[in-house]
């Protein structure tokens, strides 16, 4: 059943019958809500001596619960001064999450004051969907309930009508992006036995279908006609071959023959590392490889269901890396979409080959923007940790835009060196170049290998190898796969300044 989610007048006596209820308290020094007067008498006096209990300190997330005979309510740390969008996805989140601890399935919480009620209603939204995320479809009924259950609905109580309006369109805009951020979870959390390129464009067309954009699936023998010679070499090695997705979104009525921005996915199914395989430790995390192509397919449909004026085009090479007696080797040269050459020097640098074609193929339609993300490197996890992504790119307008998007978002990122210095290293004596280079500034090198494919166009590139998966969980994003990326690219999409881009 999905997650209900509404606006509404009741007040909170009312709906304390069947609800748990959310008392925010804003800061340290916060008082109760005045609302809180119109609660059952044992009540009132169960949240003031919660209140006062020194574990109490009203920050974000402080929580405390109040149980009585007449209901539940929980008290809700709001955090210091205005709430920013992170601090309401926060609080939210945390409603859901003492909910499910105490399996209770209806919550209503007010719609926190501030001047525009949309925004608010979208943060509120996006945090208590995410919070509700859980993931049981590889669980038998032996273990199923070790995840606590779902919350049914939210309501959101809200006196004023014109509040009530205008977070309608809020809601619905936040229903939008927490289901983009969802699936990424759903297909990044989902096993490579299950998930190879072919199921991938099945799920890819359902979600295509279901955004009313259209989508193309060139499979190996067109792949191979188009000289992708890239894609073909990275997933020679496996019995799943390779899938190209080509998916279409039309929303730019004032110029409909232009493409405002591509959007590029690496789609690794599975990354064993091929013939420089890689070491047993953590190998399994290899099945969220994917997770970039999840990312691009998921925000276009978004795009698509609100509407944006922009058109989107989304490339996901889809592959499989696996060591094989028909797989590419170290040493090999292969001939790129590009005409460039590359020598093979390690297998396990696979994610920049196959961008490399798709990068290629992306100039046919004259962009006025790229976007690639991609779990590409793990010398990215060395530089940045857990905390932010690595951004790389060609043009100060687009760090500025993503800068200004993981500012809303919470998607922290961090502009990392691209220098014509760190591609020198890729020369080599038998090709153009080749495929990597050390350890040193190993994501610079990846991002300056991935320049030589792009040609003049303006371009971001987004690395996220490790905030793919989330280690030890917060308020909105339970342990397993995060969904990053999704919400810092809608964000994007949605800033007007891409649109005004000039070539
Ligand atoms: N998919 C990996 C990068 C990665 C590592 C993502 C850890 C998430 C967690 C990528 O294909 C890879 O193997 N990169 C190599 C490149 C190297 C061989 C130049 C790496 O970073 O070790
Ligand atoms: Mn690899
Ligand atoms: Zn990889």
């Amino acid at each position: 059943m999905p997650f209900q989610i509404t606006c509404t007048a009741a007040k909170p006596s009312e709906l304390l019958r069947d609800h748990l209820i959310i008392v925010p308290v804003h800061g340290k020094a916060g008082k109760l809500p005045a609302w809180t007067k119109l609660l059952p008498v044992d009540l009132q006096s169960a949240l003031t001596a919660a209140l006062e209990s020194p574990s109490f300190g009203g920050k974000v997330g402080d929580s405390h619960t109040a149980h009585t005979a007449s209901g539940y309510a929980v008290l809700l740390g709001v955090g210091e001064g205005t709430p920013t969008p992170e601090m309401l996805r926060r609080f939210y989140g945390s409603a859901i999450g003492a909910a499910r601890r105490g399996k209770l399935k209806k919550v209503a919480a007010p719609l926190l004051p501030g001047r525009d009620g949309a925004a608010i209603a979208e943060a509120a939204v996006v945090g208590a969907a995410l919070a509700n995320y859980r993931f049981d479809a590889y669980r038998s009924d032996t273990t199923r309930d070790k995840i606590p259950p779902q919350v049914e609905s939210i309501a959101f109580f809200e006196p004023d009508a014109a509040r009530r309006k205008s977070a309608t369109h809020g809601i619905d805009a936040g229903k939008t992006i927490a289901e983009a951020v969802t699936r990424v979870r759903d297909l990044v959390n989902t096993p490579a036995n299950v998930l190879n390129p072919k199921s991938y464009a099945s799920i890819a067309a359902d979600w295509c279908r279901d955004a009313k954009i259209k989508l193309e699936v060139l499979g190996p023998r067109e792949i191979e006609r188009i000289g992708m010679g890239c894609v073909m070499a990275v997933g020679g090695g496996s019995a799943n071959e390779p899938r190209f997705l080509i998916a279409t979104y039309k929303g730019n009525k004032r110029q409909p023959k232009r493409t405002d921005v591509v959007l590029v996915g690496k789609g690794v199914t599975f990354d064993t590392g091929g013939i420089s395989i890689k070491p047993t430790l953590d190998m399994w995390e290899m099945r969220g490889d994917m997770a970039g192509s999840a990312v691009m397919l998921s925000s276009i449909c978004s795009a698509a269901k609100m509407k944006l004026p922009l058109n989107i085009v989304a490339l996901t090479p889809l592959v499989e890396n696996m060591p094989s007696g028909a797989a590419y080797r170290p040493g090999d040269v292969i001939r790129s979409l590009s005409g460039q050459t590359i020598e093979i020097n390690s297998t396990d640098a696979e994610g920049r080959l196959i961008l490399a074609d798709a990068l290629t193929y992306a100039q046919r339609f004259s962009p006025r923007a790229v976007i690639d993300i991609a779990t590409l490197t793990g010398a990215i996890i060395v530089a940045l940790g857990e905390v932010h992504c690595g951004i790389f790119t060609n043009k100060d307008a687009l760090a500025g835009m993503a800068q200004k998007s993981a500012d809303l978002t919470g998607e922290k990122v961090w502009r990392m060196p691209l220098h014509e210095d760190y591609a020198e290293k890729l020369a080599t004596v038998v090709a153009d170049m080749r495929n990597s280079a050390g350890r040193e500034g190993g994501a610079s090198v990846a991002a300056g290998f991935l320049q030589k494919f792009v040609g003049d166009f303006p371009w971001l590139h987004i690395d996220i190898a490790a905030v793919d998966l989330e280690k030890q969980g917060h308020p909105y994003c339970p342990k397993g796969a995060s969904g990053f990326g999704a919400r810092l690219v809608i964000e994007m999409l949605r800033n007007p300044q891409l649109a005004r881009f000039e070539p």
